[in-house]
């Protein structure tokens, strides 16, 4: 598959969610630096996928993209929620957030469900497509927060 072909298959699978008005309640609050949880699970979404591509990992497409993107879909803002255990707790208040609001599959539920491992020690991920997300939040993360820092 070339680039522009994954990347149009990419917008294909993004799409539904991305425009949906309930999930762009999440530009309203920022994730690290200045950047929206929006635009952050829009970056898992695509790096998690493309990096799937890359290591030619045989994924569930659909699930691997939709569960990224909603695996902080918490809803509120983490800085003034005076919730010092957020990191613990967001992921379950994601997948009820997300169960909530749409039709998942189990799959994609553990998706977000274990995307804080190994700091949610017992939600371990349980498949090839969690592992992905699980690795490329942090990654994701690590530029925004260094990205704030400037830290060179
Ligand atoms: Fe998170
Ligand atoms: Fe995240």
């Amino acid at each position: 598959m070339n680039r522009e072909v994954a990347h149009a298959r990419f917008r294909e699978l993004i799409e539904e969610l991305a425009a949906d008005a309930r999930t762009k309640r999440m530009k309203q609050f920022i994730q690290h630096s200045d950047k929206s949880t929006y635009d952050h699970c829009l970056d898992v979404a695509r790096h998690s996928y493309f990096f799937a591509k890359r290591l030619h990992l045989q994924v569930d497409e659909a699930a691997l993209v939709r569960g990224a993107f909603l695996h902080d879909y918490y809803l509120y803002d983490w800085h003034t929620h005076n919730d010092h255990l957020h990191g613990y707790h967001h992921p379950e208040i994601a997948v009820a957030n997300a169960s909530r609001d749409f039709a998942l599959s189990p799959k994609e539920l553990d998706i977000i469900r274990s995307h804080m491992w190994p700091l949610t020690i017992t939600k371990v991920p349980s498949s090839k497509e969690a592992a992905v997300v699980c690795f490329i939040d942090k990654v994701c993360s690590l530029r925004e927060t260094l990205r704030r820092k400037k830290i060179r």
